[in-house]
């Protein structure tokens, strides 16, 4: 998780590829800077929900105790997108350009 001017975003890179998103799990707001990348996603830290980091997408409802309504939760609380930000490496780090 990283604090910029803009608010709180999840960081990082999949693939060689960066990017930043908005930070807060649609479910049940869990730190997603505080998740990890598996298979090309962002991954909630609480219930391994998964996020299309180039879309902000949920493309996989959360796992676990809730994995029984991951569809229900997918198709309303996840239906809302994450928001991204456009995101470029330089000399090493990750920076917001645009
Ligand atoms: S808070 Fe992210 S999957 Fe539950």
């Amino acid at each position: 998780m990283v604090e910029t001017p803009a608010g709180k975003m999840a960081v990082g890179m999949v693939d060689g590829t960066p990017f930043a998103t908005s930070n807060r799990c649609r479910h049940l707001l869990a730190s997603l800077g505080e998740g990890k990348v598996v298979d090309g996603c962002l991954e909630c830290p609480w219930h391994g929900a998964r996020y299309d980091v180039s879309s902000g997408e949920m493309v996989l409802g959360p796992q676990g105790a809730f994995k029984p309504i991951a569809g229900a939760v997918k198709s309303t609380l996840g239906a809302r997108k994450l928001k991204t930000y456009p995101v470029e490496v330089r000399d090493g780090a990750i920076w917001l350009v645009g």
